[in-house]
């Protein structure tokens, strides 16, 4: 029978491995979930899980960098979000400023450029500020895209792109007929990134919760059981493993 029990013992794949095994996908998305349901299977409040998550981010970000990933793309707040109680909702706007003062200098030094994706506006400068310095601080590292989904929502970008598609043809800048696949992509946040190969969500549930709705009309989906303070290292590797097992057809044959 499968088990979360029997994920957790499965032999671990080595970087080593993942690299000489096939093609690493340059483009990795997560939606890091589960942080509430692991504090609570240890009796601690969900404060404590998000901690617990934001120190994960650390070895993930530097697993996928050893095996030479372009861009990972983590999901940490979304649109939605801010339904959550007041005192959740603060705690997870703190945790920027926690993960940059603790790990900018390593990010630096490892050629990592921080980026981020979502609504800045809406975000209160707390968050914004480390967010936007560590941007500044790695924008001339050539490394690894480690980019951040804060006050992310797809629909919301997709609206943000529609609109200015919709003033460029009112203001004559260009025709209706210029707006294609490109060009929407080319207005939309990621308009510098490749689309995901690859999305990962951790504990248990399968569904997209409003994340890169355009941008992974192609993407090769890993749904895994553990919680996400619990995802390690070999675990993404398991999921490049199985990743490089798959035959991406784009709908041809
Ligand atoms: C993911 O963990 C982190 C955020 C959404 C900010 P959750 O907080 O959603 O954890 P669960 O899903 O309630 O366990
Ligand atoms: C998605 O997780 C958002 C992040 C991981 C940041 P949620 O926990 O918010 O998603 P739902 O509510 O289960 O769909
Ligand atoms: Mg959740």
């Amino acid at each position: 029978m499968w088990t979360w029990k029997r994920w957790l013992k499965r032999s671990s794949v080595t970087a080593e491995q993942v690299k000489s095994n096939g093609s690493i996908p340059s483009h990795i998305a997560i939606i890091m979930d589960g942080n509430g349901r692991w504090a609570k299977r240890r009796g601690l409040p969900r404060s404590a899980g998000h901690r617990s998550g934001m120190k994960n981010v650390k070895h993930i970000a530097q697993a996928a960098n050893k095996i030479g990933v372009d861009v990972l793309t983590l999901y940490t707040f979304s649109t939605e979000n801010w339904k959550r109680p007041q005192d959740e909702v603060d705690y997870l706007m703190k945790l920027p400023e926690q993960f940059f003062e603790i790990e900018i200098k390593e990010l630096e030094e490892n050629n990592v450029q921080v980026q981020m994706i979502g609504d800045m506006e809406g975000l209160p400068d707390h968050t914004l500020k480390p967010i936007q310095q560590s941007i500044e601080r790695t924008k001339n590292n050539t490394g690894m895209i480690l980019n951040f989904a804060v006050n992310y929502g797809s629909r919301t970008e997709m609206v943000a792109a529609i609109k200015q598609l919709a003033k460029k043809v009112k203001e004559e800048e260009m025709e209706l007929e210029q707006i294609n696949e490109e060009y929407v992509s080319l207005h939309l946040q990621t308009k510098d990134l490749p689309d995901p190969d690859l999305l990962i969500r951790t504990s248990g549930e399968q569904r997209i919760s409003n994340f890169l709705l355009w941008q992974l009309a192609y993407t090769e989906f890993s749904f895994s059981p553990l919680y996400w303070p619990d995802y390690k290292e070999q675990h993404l590797y398991e999921a490049i493993e199985q990743f490089q097992t798959r035959g991406r057809r784009y709908g041809g044959l």
